[in-house]
């Protein structure tokens, strides 16, 4: 039996005014080798990392150009992640496509609460989510600081997408049609390397399970975080997780993404990933790394407030197996790519006491955290989190 990947989790992160870069620390260091010394920027009162990474040239990954190929298998296999460089001929379309997304976000998440809940969440990877309906990015009893709108890529190609009245135009349609477009071609041919990258051959390669004629819950999701200082200290962020998916594409023009790179003996201490222009940021979900045999990593990432002042926007397409796609998760059960992501949807929204019941394989993935190099704990953020975003709700 063939072993799937599912789930992506693309995002295109796109902001409405640019926020004021942090801070490096004068005594940074920029490493010529991946992950080893990061820089670091002042974030909460103390110096966080800015995690490198590799970045690969879409253009050339395009071509299949073997050095470029192996280069994001590598990135793939030891990171779970890179930055991809759009800024050449074949990628500048998508980086159009996004502006104009980012246009209509603005546009969406302006209208009335009611005009933009009109479907509601019509299924776990379509329709509106307000804000709050999942955990926090400081653990149980927060809960998210985004709202977003989902938009499914098989209702797009149906002709017949469910998408709320504000931008329901003829115009906006055609818009979120090129995006999703333009999203799928990228991730695919990123597929398509890593499948020749992994030297996968017919059915075995990963593409094979991700036709475009084959239902799956692939999806564009546009994410609006509000300020904290909106928001009030119990709704901030996105907790800390691994993506459902097989790939996921986002793009960021604002800070505020953090990631656990791997680590000898876990994962490393949270850090930020660096907004850069014209280049998305790339991760392996966890579907991607089932169906690699546990070979790909996944990426623990999660959203903190960088600017508790300012409205952030993110795109993310997240790139999913085909619903009936069969694959071995970390628990070694097998579940298709559909039972995969609707359980971890719903731990993503349970409420905190169910989620801590929850196997830790399920919010991440089966990655590990623990380790020696695992140097920050989480729970120390939350009292200084909460004194520097607290506010009037
Ligand atoms: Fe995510």
């Amino acid at each position: 039996m063939f072993f799937a990947l599912s789930w992506l989790i693309p995002i295109f992160q796109l902001k409405s005014s640019l926020p004021a870069h942090p801070r490096k620390s004068s005594s940074s260091v920029i490493m010529a080798s991946v992950s080893e010394v990061p820089q670091t920027v002042e974030w909460q009162g103390k110096q966080v990392p800015v995690w490198s990474m590799r970045t690969i040239d879409y253009g050339l990954v395009l071509s299949q150009d073997p050095d470029e190929v192996e280069k994001v298998t590598k990135a793939c296999l030891e990171d779970g992640y890179f930055q991809l460089d759009l800024n050449g001929i074949d990628g500048r379309g998508m980086l159009e496509d996004r502006q104009e997304v980012l246009k209509l976000m603005h546009r969406f998440f302006e209208a009335p609460l009611e005009a933009k809940n009109e479907y509601g969440l019509i299924d776990s990877h379509l329709g509106y989510e307000p804000v709050g309906n999942r955990t926090g990015a400081f653990g149980a009893g927060t809960k998210d600081g985004y709202e977003m709108l989902k938009v499914s890529r098989d209702e797009i190609q149906q002709g017949s997408p469910r998408v709320p009245s504000p931008i329901k135009n003829s115009g906006d349609l055609h818009i979120l049609e090129r995006a999703i477009g333009s999203c799928n071609t990228v991730t695919k041919v990123i597929l398509s390397a890593l499948s020749t990258g992994m030297g996968l051959a017919g059915a075995e390669r990963f593409e094979k399970s991700h036709r475009n004629d084959r239902p799956s819950t692939t999806t564009l999701s546009m994410m609006h975080y509000l300020p904290a200082e909106v928001t009030g200290q119990s709704k901030i962020g996105h907790q800390k997780h691994t993506d459902i998916s097989s790939l996921t594409l986002l793009f960021s023009d604002q800070w505020g993404l953090q990631i656990r790179p791997p680590g000898e003996c876990g994962a490393r201490e949270m850090g930020f990933v660096e907004p850069k222009p014209g280049c998305a940021f790339v991760h392996v979900g966890d579907s991607l790394r089932f169906a690699s045999g546990m070979k790909f990593q996944s990426c623990i990432h999660r959203v903190v407030p960088f600017d508790p002042a300012e409205h952030r926007y993110s795109i993310a397409y997240f790139l999913r197996a085909e619903d009936d796609t069969m694959f071995m998760d970390s628990e070694g059960r097998y579940v298709t790519a559909k039972e995969w992501h609707d359980q971890k949807f719903k731990a993503f929204t349970d409420p905190p006491v169910w989620q801590a019941m929850a196997p830790k394989s399920m919010i991440l993935g089966g990655m590990k955290e623990d380790g020696a190099d695992d140097r920050e704990p989480v729970a120390p953020f939350v009292p200084e989190v909460s004194k520097e975003t607290a506010v009037q709700a």
